[in-house]
Order: C-alpha cells, then sequence, then structure tokens
C-alpha cells in the first residue's frame, strides 16, 4: 500500500519489518488469584491499571524458551529458515553469562550467526530493534531476528504487592531485513534516550558487582515511574514525529509500553492522539517488559485493530531509566 505522505529521501536503504511471531506460557493468573495471597483485588488492580489476568511460565521454564517459541513463530511468519544475526532483548536472561541470545540462535538451528543480548529493560525492545537496524545499515547482516523476552515471575517478590499484581512472562519477535524506506514495514527513524541519574526507580539490586549478596527481586517506585514514563514517552515520540515530518493527527496507532493503561491514555493525551489509537493488550497479559511492544503488536494486528498502510509509533520506557520509539507504516504481515 502506498503512503501518499512520502518523499524521494525515503528512497534510503532501511531495516524492514518482515514477520511477527509471539508466545505466551499456558498458564493464565487471575487477579482473583493473586488477590488469594496478596493483600490486593480485582477492583484495584483493574482500575489503577487495567491489567485483569496476565501469564507465568511454570518453574523449569526459562526465558529462552519462551525466546525459541516466538522465534520460530517469527520466522515462519517471514517465511524465512534463516538469519544473520540474533539480538535478544530481555532483563531475565537465563543466566548472568552467558547471554542468552546464542543459545537461543543455536536451538533455532540459526548456525554461527552474532547473537547477543540488550538490556534496557522494558524500552529492551526498541533498543534491539534500533540495534538490529545498525547491523543492517552497516552491511553486517541482511536479516536480524530480534526477540524481547522475559519471565519475571521468578524475579518478583511474592510479598510485593506493589509489583507482583503487574508483570506477567511472554515473548514476541520481529524479523527484519534490508530493504528501502519507502517500503512498508520499514523502519523510518529512532529516539533513543536514558537517565542514569534515576537507575534506583527500577532495579534488582543484587546479583551485580555492586551488591552481589543484595535482594534478587525486582523493585519499582511506581508513582514516580509512572510520572517520568508518561514524559518520557510523550517526549520521544513527539520528537520522532518531528523529525519525520508526520504530524501528530497523521498517527493511525500507537503502540506504547505496556504498563499501564492510565499510562497509554495519557502519552496519547499528550499526542493529542484519540485515546482509542493506543493499542491496549496489557489487560490480557500485564506488562511484559522487553516482549510488551511485540505482544502488542501482534494482538492488534492479529484483530485487525491495526491494518497494513497505517501509520504506528512504537514508543517504550523502563529501568534505566531507558526509554525509545520508533515509527513504520504498518506492513502486510501475518503475525504467527
Ligand atoms: O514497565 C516499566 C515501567 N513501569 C511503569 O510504567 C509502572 C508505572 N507505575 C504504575 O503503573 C503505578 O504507579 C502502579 C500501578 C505501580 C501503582 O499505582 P498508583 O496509582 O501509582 O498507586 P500508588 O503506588 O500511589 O498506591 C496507592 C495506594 C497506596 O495505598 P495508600 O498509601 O493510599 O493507603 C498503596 O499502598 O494503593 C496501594 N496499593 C495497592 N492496593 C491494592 C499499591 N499496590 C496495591 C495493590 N493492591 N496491588
Amino acid at each position: 500500500m502506498t503512503d501518499p505522505q512520502r518523499t524521494e529521501a525515503d528512497a534510503r536503504p532501511a531495516a524492514v519489518l518482515k514477520g511477527l511471531g509471539t508466545y505466551l506460557p499456558p498458564r493464565a493468573v487471575s487477579n482473583d488469584e493473586l488477590s488469594e495471597r496478596l493483600d490486593t483485588s480485582d477492583e484495584w488492580i483493574r482500575t489503577r491499571t487495567g491489567i485483569r489476568q496476565r501469564f507465568w511460565a511454570d518453574p523449569g521454564t526459562a526465558t529462552g524458551d519462551l525466546a525459541v517459541e516466538a522465534g520460530a513463530r517469527a520466522l515462519k511468519s517471514a517465511g524465512v529458515d534463516g538469519v544473520d544475526a540474533v539480538v535478544l532483548a530481555t532483563t531475565t536472561p537465563d543466566h548472568p553469562c552467558p547471554g542468552t541470545a546464542p543459545w537461543v540462535a543455536a536451538r533455532l538451528g540459526l548456525g554461527p550467526v552474532p547473537a547477543y543480548d540488550v538490556a534496557a529493560v522494558c524500552a529492551g525492545f526498541v533498543y534491539a530493534l534500533a540495534s538490529a537496524a545498525g547491523l543492517i545499515l552497516t552491511g553486517v547482516a541482511e536479516r536480524v531476528l530480534v526477540i524481547g523476552a522475559e519471565t519475571y515471575s521468578g524475579i518478583l517478590d511474592p510479598a510485593d504487592r506493589n509489583t507482583a499484581v503487574i508483570f506477567g512472562d511472554g515473548a514476541g519477535a520481529v524479523v527484519l531485513e534490508a530493504g528501502r524506506a519507502d517500503e512498508p514495514g520499514a523502519l523510518l527513524g529512532f529516539d533513543l534516550g536514558s537517565d542514569g541519574e534515576q537507575h534506583d526507580l527500577i532495579a534488582i539490586p543484587g546479583g551485580g558487582s555492586r551488591q552481589r549478596a543484595a535482594s534478587p527481586y525486582f523493585t519499582m517506585q511506581g508513582k514516580k515511574v509512572f510520572a517520568q514514563a508518561v514524559t518520557r514517552m510523550g517526549q520521544s515520540s513527539t520528537a520522532l514525529l518531528e523529525r519525520l515530518g508526520w504530524p501528530k493527527s497523521s498517527v493511525d496507532r500507537l503502540v506504547g509500553h505496556q504498563a499501564n493503561v492510565r499510562i497509554l491514555h495519557a502519552v496519547a493525551d499528550l499526542l493529542d492522539i484519540d485515546r482509542e489509537r493506543a493499542v491496549v493488550n496489557l489487560d490480557r497479559v500485564g506488562n511484559t517488559s522487553a516482549a510488551s511492544i511485540p505482544l502488542a503488536l501482534a494482538d492488534a494486528a492479529g484483530s485487525g485493530e491495526l491494518r497494513p498502510g497505517e501509520r504506528v509509533v512504537l514508543t517504550a520506557f523502563g529501568g534505566g531509566l531507558a526509554w525509545g520509539s520508533t515509527a513504520l507504516v504498518w506492513p502486510d504481515v501475518t503475525p504467527n
């Protein structure tokens, strides 16, 4: 489908989205189930976050297992069986060392390709897209598998109602291929940023070289993070739209990191985009961190909410603090 607002400059090389695959572990965890062991309620979780359920992997299932499933489905969706590189965004790698991506590449039978993890927490998938686009634009790779995968269920403090009700497990993946910016699916630009002064708002204190023996559980200062999420995703999307010359009114779908429906609506309001144009699937899957954007894309594309030819802005925010946005005209891709 052609986009009437394209310019000749768009004939430049670009990384183009060709396939989309997702995987959720089988066990759905309802708000009511969590309310049985935590001082919370379905009503609080629904009204404060929009989340109705999330999926948690069984103990013994690792992030890499979910990543392999989503990766295989993305390759199938793209109609390819090989790539030149694998980039995996995750906060919950199988091990602190080595990276999870090489093992995922091996399990997918992709051969001795470059494969590495990206750690940008909930902004990880957009950072991984940018990294993969860089591999393509520098000629390192023609085709890259980009995966966002998480098993937060393993890092949540079961007694902490501030985090235990929010996060879910899952994986999503896309195939990017070398192409041109005037093709549907071309990633047309990126806006990325970070603020390490606020690194402590989202953290896993232990396990790293600074406080190796501290708590291994995920912590989040929800209220402060909420405000930062709205501001940063709003600013980042606005900066990207200005760079692309896309009027805000021309955006058909806003696919934001699925942390809280109130955040998604606030970002839409900042961008003067109808709230109905903000894709929401967190009600079904919760906050899946680096897997959030591809899971939301797949739900929207699968349901017909997101259609080929539509202008889409992806924007994400998370620990670091780190945030990022990219934009594309949605291609004719069937999620798998
Ligand atoms: O994915 C990375 C980025 N993450 C985000 O963007 C998350 C951003 N933050 C949020 O989405 C929200 O801040 C939360 C959903 C985490 C919390 O919602 P909130 O409206 O900011 O609640 P709050 O932390 O201000 O707490 C309000 C009240 C408090 O009680 P008091 O002090 O008013 O009596 C909390 O103790 O709600 C209480 N509360 C809960 N009550 C029932 C906090 N968590 C729960 C809970 N169930 N699960």
